[in-house]
């Protein structure tokens, strides 16, 4: 049996494809997760996929003595990877108190206890947001940070920061922070994908739920941006490719490999499509045409925003597997799924 993984936020969307693809390649996990935006059923899922139940325990990391207990009943830790937080970009707006406490307090406090525990291998969440409006294409990792345009952008930006810090500070702590651009799709068993909480804010899952009846027609926010077809443009990327990333990551600060105690890698796939692209690809992929209207610009949106994947092909030795039809229409087949009952 390898190394002990703990996977906070386990039982969420990026968090479940990690611990599925962690296993995969033999590590024990330990999960931690509150359930906020997430359900226990999910460790069914997992459990469907690779014959293992990974260890499970609900814990809220926002109580600084629940994580401090946690640490003191499990010494041998060999990796964190860190996914427990809020992600909703308006939310975070009306409520940035919420963000600051659910994505900095948590992280602190799991920082403490890994140094306090001697332990030094963390692998964070971390945004393309954190690029804001970039000022060329793609977006290398060495793009200037942009002030945050939301709360939660900017608990991504500090995140990365106090990470940074603790880096500086304890020589023998070493992290890594991942970049994501736009998750999507979902296992190709259909046990395990995103679980939208009410109505979806995110692009895909409302084209799927718009597509299976509970929507009545997507919003396209904004036909006159300065792309080729006038809707924004992003780097939609499988999330069974930004899992196996993960336990790359993990794998570069296990063996030691890192260049430096603290690293950032881009994880997207390089290519950028439009809405409309989006929309056509679904339309492809399900065999059918979708209701949607062109509605004004949502505030927040950036015009544009692909990655340049260099460093993590060629540092990480990672790259995509699957491309955006793939990813939609698992994302379909698993709205399908969960649906027939
Ligand atoms: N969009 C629509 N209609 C919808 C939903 C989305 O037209 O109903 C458009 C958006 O305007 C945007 C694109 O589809 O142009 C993608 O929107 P998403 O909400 O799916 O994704 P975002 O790029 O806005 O945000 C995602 C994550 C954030 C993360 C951000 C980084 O949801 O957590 O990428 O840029 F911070």
């Amino acid at each position: 049996m390898k190394s002990k993984i703990l996977v906070t936020g386990g039982l969420g969307f990026i968090g479940s494809h990690t611990v599925v693809e962690l296993q995969a390649n033999g590590y024990d996990v330990i999960i931690i997760d509150n359930c906020s935006n997430s359900t226990e059923k999910v460790l069914e899922g997992i459990y469907n996929i690779t014959g293992i139940r990974p260890d499970y325990e609900n814990i809220d990391l926002r109580i600084k003595n629940d994580v401090v207990d946690f640490f003191s009943r499990h010494k041998n830790i060999a990796g964190v990877i860190h996914f427990a937080a809020s992600k909703a970009v308006g939310e975070s707006v009306h409520n940035p108190l919420l963000y600051y406490e659910n994505n900095l307090s948590t992280l602190i406090y799991l920082l403490q206890q890994i140094n306090e525990s001697n332990q030094s291998n963390f692998i964070f969440s971390s945004s393309c947001t954190v690029y804001g409006e970039a000022d060329s294409l793609p977006i290398t990792e060495n793009a200037p940070i942009k002030p945050a345009i939301s709360p939660y952008g900017n608990t991504k930006q500090v995140g990365e920061e106090i990470i940074k810090d603790v880096c500086f500070a304890n020589t023998d702590f070493q992290a890594i922070a991942l970049r994501y651009f736009n998750p999507i799709g979902a296992h190709d068993s259909t046990q395990i994908g995103e679980l939208p909480i009410g109505v979806p804010l995110n692009l895909i899952p409302y084209i799927t739920q718009t597509a299976i009846g509970i929507r009545k027609e997507l919003s396209i926010y904004g036909d006159d941006y300065p792309t080729e077809d006038g809707t924004c443009v992003r780097d939609y990327i499988h999330v069974v490719d930004l899992a196996k990333a993960h336990v790359i990551a993990l794998e570069r600060l296990l063996n030691n490999k890192a260049n430096t105690n603290f690293e950032v890698f881009n994880l997207g796939t390089g290519i950028g499509n439009s809405v409309l692209e989006v929309v056509q690809s679904f339309e492809k992929v399900s065999n059918s045409s979708l209701n949607y209207k062109i509605v004004p610009r949502r505030s927040g949106d950036v015009t544009a925003a692909y990655a340049d994947t260099t460093l993590a092909n060629e540092v990480l030795g990672w790259k995509t597997s699957l491309n955006l039809d793939q990813a939609i229409a698992s994302a379909w087949k698993w709205e399908q799924k969960i649906n027939k009952k």
